[in-house]
C-alpha cells in the first residue's frame, strides 16, 4: 500500500504539473507549524529560482489547481511561498479503511527478500550473562522481528564465546580440585560420563575463581593457557569436559534468553568456526595477502582514505595461536558456504568496532565474501547507571542479569499492586510481563549507538516514554472494546469514519505513519525509530480519548468510528511492541 506521504505527494506533482512546472517540485513534508496545516510544501521556493520568479507566485498557482483535489481539505500559499496543507477527512478515512484491511497494516512485503544473517547475543560460555549481553540480545531480536515482518529471511545466531582462555581456565580449576576425575587420566581410552561433573552454580563460581587465581598465579595461568591448547588441539579428556562446560551453560543461557523472548535461529559458537582456518589462511597465503610481520602472519587494510591509523589485521600470532579476528573470519567463510547471506549483520558492543573495520575489509580484501553481500556492523553504547558509570550491583559488583531482571519484576509488582486489585498469581504474571517492556523499552527507545542510563525508577513508571505507559494504552483500549462488546456489539464489525475532531484527526493521521515508520526504522536498522512512533500514537490517543465519551455516545455511527479506530490502534501498538520483542497484559 502507498504511503500516506506518497499519496499527498502524488498530488502536488500533478498540480505543479498542471501548472506548468516541473513535477518533482512537489515534494511534502510534515508540518513543522502543526498550529497552521498537517503537512506542508516548500516547493515553490525551489522551483522560484529555476523559473525567475516570485516563489509566491508558484505557490499560488499550485494552490489554485488543488482547490477541487479530494485529498486536501484545506490548500494554502502563503508568503514567502510555503505551501500549507490541510488533508480531507474522506481521504484520511479512505487510507485508514485500507489499513486495517491488510494484514500488515498497509507494510508491504519486500519484493525480493535477503537472506540477512545477524549476529547477536553473543554470550561467553561458562561466564553468568550479565547487563552487558543485554543490550546485544534486546537490539539484535528486535532488528530480526523488524526484517521478519518486511519479509527477509532473518538467521539469528547467537555465536557463542565458546573458544577462549576460560575453558582452560575452568579445566584447571577442576584439575586442581578433582584430580581424580577421569579426565584427568591420560591413559584413559573409554567412553566419559554422560553426566558433567559439575552444577551451572558450580560452573559459575568455577570460573570466577580460576580467573582471579590466574592474575596472581603464574605457574597456573602457564598450566590455563596449555589446557587451552590443549582443549583446542583435539585433548580427549579436556574435550569432553569443554561438551559439559557447553551443555551446562547452554541449558542455562536458554532459560535465560527465554526470560527474555529472545530467541536465536542458531547456536553456534566461536568454535564452530575453527575447522575452517587452516584452509582460509592457507589461501590467504598462497593469493599473496597473508604476510609475515615481526613473527606475526598478517593481512594489510589501509586504505589511502584512512584518517586514523588502520593496523594490520593479525591472523596468526608468532606462536600459530589464532586470534578472535580469525575467528571471525573463519566465521564469514562457514556462513557463505552454509547460507549464502546477502548481508550479515553485526550487534556488539561498540567499543568492537575497529575489530569490525579489520574483519569487514579483510573479508572483502581477500574475497571471502561475495562483492554483493554487505557487512554491517550495529555497534551500541554503553548502559550506565544512575552514576554514570557502567551498570553495578549495588555493591559495586557485576550485575548478572537475573537480578536485575528480579529487581524490575519486583519493582514493577509493587506499583501494579498498588494500581489495582488482582490476584497474586496474575499480578506476578503482570509483573513479569510489564517489567520486559521496562527493560526492552528502556533500551530500544534510545539511539543504540548512545550510551543511556538504566533508570529503575524511570522506566517502570506507567506516565512519560515508557514501556509501562505504552502497555497502559493498550491495556486503556482492550478495556473500552471488552465494554462495548458487553454493550452486545461486535467491535471488528465497526468501519472507521471520517474524523471530525482535531484530535480524532491528529490521532488518525498517527495511525498514518504506520508503514512508513517501519521501512525507516529497519533501513537504519533503528528500533528507536518505532519506539518514538509509538510514544506519539499513544498519546495522540490518551489525548482523544480524554476528550471523547466514547462509551457513552448516542449517536451509533460516531460511536462505531471510534471504536474501529481503536481497534487499529490496537492492532498497530501491538504488532510495534511485538516487533521490539514484548507483550501486553490483560489488565494491569
Ligand atoms: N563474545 C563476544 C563478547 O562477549 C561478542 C561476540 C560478538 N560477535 C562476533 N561475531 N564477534 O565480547
Amino acid at each position: 500500500m502507498k504511503k500516506l506521504m506518497d499519496v499527498i505527494r502524488a498530488e502536488l506533482e500533478q498540480a505543479f504539473t498542471e501548472a506548468g512546472y516541473e513535477a518533482s517540485y512537489g515534494k511534502a513534508s510534515l508540518s513543522n507549524r502543526p498550529d497552521l496545516c498537517e503537512y506542508q510544501c516548500n516547493g515553490a521556493m525551489a522551483a522560484a529560482k529555476a523559473y525567475h520568479c516570485a516563489p509566491i507566485q508558484i505557490a499560488e498557482k499550485v494552490a489554485q489547481r488543488l482547490e477541487n483535489s479530494p485529498v486536501f481539505l484545506e490548500v494554502q500559499a502563503v508568503k514567502p511561498g510555503f505551501i500549507n496543507l490541510k488533508l480531507s477527512p474522506a481521504c484520511v478515512r479512505d487510507y485508514l479503511q485500507s489499513m486495517a484491511k491488510e494484514e500488515k497494516l498497509g507494510c508491504e512485503t519486500v519484493e525480493k527478500p535477503k537472506t540477512i544473517i545477524l549476529d547477536y547475543g553473543g554470550p561467553n560460555v561458562a561466564k553468568p550473562l550479565h547487563v552487558g549481553h543485554l543490550r546485544s540480545a534486546i537490539i539484535g531480536e528486535s532488528i530480526k522481528r523488524l526484517g521478519r515482518f518486511l519479509g527477509h529471511k532473518m538467521i539469528g545466531d547467537i555465536h557463542l564465546g565458546d573458544w577462549g582462555l576460560q575453558m582452560g581456565l575452568i579445566i584447571t580449576e577442576l584439575r586442581h580440585r578433582r584430580p581424580e576425575l577421569v579426565y584427568f587420566d591420560e591413559s584413559y581410552e573409554g567412553e566419559y560420563p554422560a553426566e558433567a561433573p559439575f552444577t551451572i552454580s558450580e560452573l559459575e563460581e568455577i570460573y570466577p575463581t580460576a580467573s582471579a587465581r590466574s592474575k596472581e598465579d603464574e605457574a597456573y595461568r602457564e598450566e590455563a593457557m596449555e589446557a587451552t591448547y590443549l582443549v583446542q588441539h583435539g585433548h580427549r579428556g579436556y574435550q569432553a569436559i569443554l561438551q559439559h562446560i557447553l551443555t551446562v551453560s547452554v541449558t542455562d543461557l536458554k532459560r535465560n534468553y527465554a526470560n527474555l523472548q529472545v530467541e536465536f535461529d542458531l547456536w553456534k559458537g566461536e568454535s564452530d568456526a575453527q575447522p575452517y582456518i587452516p584452509d582460509m589462511v592457507q589461501a590467504m597465503k598462497d593469493q599473496g595477502f597473508a604476510y609475515e610481520s615481526e613473527g606475526a602472519l598478517v593481512v594489510d587494510i589501509k586504505e589511502e582514505t584512512d584518517t586514523k591509523e588502520v593496523p594490520p589485521c593479525m591472523l596468526l600470532k608468532s606462536d600459530g595461536a589464532s586470534l578472535y579476528t580469525t575467528t571471525d573470519l573463519a566465521t564469514i567463510v562457514e556462513r557463505m558456504k552454509l547460507y549464502h547471506p546477502d548481508e550479515i549483520v553485526y550487534v556488539v558492543d561498540k567499543r568492537q568496532e575497529m575489530h569490525f573495520v579489520q574483519v569487514f575489509r579483510c573479508a572483502r580484501k581477500t574475497g571471502l565474501v561475495d562483492a554483493d553481500t554487505s557487512l554491517r556492523f550495529l555497534g551500541f553504547g554503553t548502559m550506565n547507571g544512575r552514576d554514570g558509570k557502567p551498570f553495578k550491583t549495588r555493591e559495586g559488583g557485576v550485575m548478572r542479569l537475573e537480578h536485575l531482571i528480579a529487581d524490575i519484576n519486583e519493582e514493577m509488582y509493587e506499583k501494579i499492586r498498588e494500581n489495582t486489585e488482582i490476584p497474586e498469581e496474575e499480578a506476578r504474571r503482570t509483573a513479569r510481563i510489564t517489567g520486559l517492556s521496562a527493560i526492552k523499552y528502556g533500551d530500544l527507545s534510545n539511539q543504540a549507538s548512545k550510551d543511556y542510563v538504566f533508570d529503575v525508577e524511570r522506566f517502570t513508571s506507567f506516565e512519560g516514554d515508557t514501556g509501562p505507559y505504552l502497555l497502559y494504552t493498550i491495556v486503556r483500549i482492550k478495556s473500552i472494546l471488552a465494554k462495548y462488546e458487553e454493550q452486545g456489539k461486535n467491535p471488528e464489525q465497526a468501519g472507521i469514519r471520517e474524523p471530525r475532531s482535531e484530535s480524532e484527526k491528529a490521532l488518525m493521521l498517527e495511525a498514518a505513519k504506520f508503514n512508513s515508520v517501519m521501512e525507516t526504522a529497519y533501513a537504519e536498522l533503528a528500533p528507536h525509530k518505532i519506539c518514538a512512533y509509538l510514544y506519539d500514537l499513544a498519546n495522540g490517543f490518551n489525548k482523544f480519548y480524554h476528550e471523547t465519551r466514547i462509551l457513552k455516545e448516542e449517536d451509533q455511527e460516531r460511536q462505531e468510528g471510534w471504536i474501529a479506530l481503536l481497534v487499529l490502534c490496537r492492532r498497530i501498538l501491538e504488532t510495534c511492541i511485538g516487533i521490539l520483542g514484548f507483550e501486553a497484559p490483560e489488565r494491569m
